[in-house]
């Protein structure tokens, strides 16, 4: 499939498998702004188009995204429960211990990520009640075919979105952007790739629910 400077993020991103590392490098929001077309975003962050083309070709080549806009409405809340949910409650299992580790064996380096473990928990206790809130209220209430009554909730859950994006960018500043010291150990390594992973992985699944999922639901 051939995708333009017209196409918005949200297209991209849900078209292809790894282009949305590209617009995480260059601060292009494709979660909450995903409705945006290429081209508005590259002019109003002041990007390069033709150089993000290029990335965006070379990151998607052979690399097509799960098929969501194919999918019906049920399959694609199975696949976001099993492909994010299940899997954003598993790596902050295995992060936060990670991060206290790595937080109290390098508590005198100057390059110590202080306070990522408290706020990965953070993190964890509003993801947690979010991805309840979708699991208990209002994916029961699509899967029932009552999808169209569901816009006060939708509404509510795009808000949360907006919150969950606003730490993402403040967990990143705790992880020092991902910069690893000189001779970081195993955990230390482990550790921000993991967290540089994660950001990735809630940012394709909020913009999977907001530019796939939720119009879906509520155009019917
Ligand atoms: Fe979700
Ligand atoms: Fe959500």
């Amino acid at each position: 499939m051939e995708l333009n400077e017209n196409n918005t993020l949200g297209e991209w991103v849900s078209t292809f498998a790894g282009v949305s590392q590209v617009f995480i490098r260059n601060n292009l929001d494709f979660c909450c702004g995903g409705s945006k077309s290429l081209k508005d975003a590259c002019e109003s962050s002041g990007i390069n188009i033709e150089e993000l083309m290029k990335d965006l070709k070379e990151a998607a080549a052979g690399k097509t995204a799960p098929k969501w806009n194919l999918l019906g409405i049920d399959q694609v809340v199975d696949d976001i429960l099993e492909i994010f949910h299940k899997k954003h409650r598993d790596d902050l299992q295995m992060l936060i211990p990670l991060a206290k580790k790595v937080e109290t064996v390098h508590a005198s380096s100057a390059d110590c990520p202080k306070g990522l473990a408290d706020f990965l928990e953070t993190l964890q206790f509003e993801l947690e009640s979010h991805m309840q809130k979708e699991e208990q209220i209002l994916f029961p209430m699509i899967k029932s075919g009552r999808g169209m009554m569901a816009e006060g909730p939708i509404q509510v859950m795009m808000h949360e979105h907006i919150s969950h994006i606003e730490n993402l960018a403040k967990l990143k500043e705790l992880a020092k952007n991902y910069i690893l010291p000189n001779g970081a150990c195993g955990s230390w390594t482990a550790l921000y790739k993991g967290v540089e992973n994660l950001e990735k992985e809630i940012k394709e699944h909020i913009a999977t629910e907001n530019n796939i999922l939720f119009p879906k639901v509520l155009n019917g």
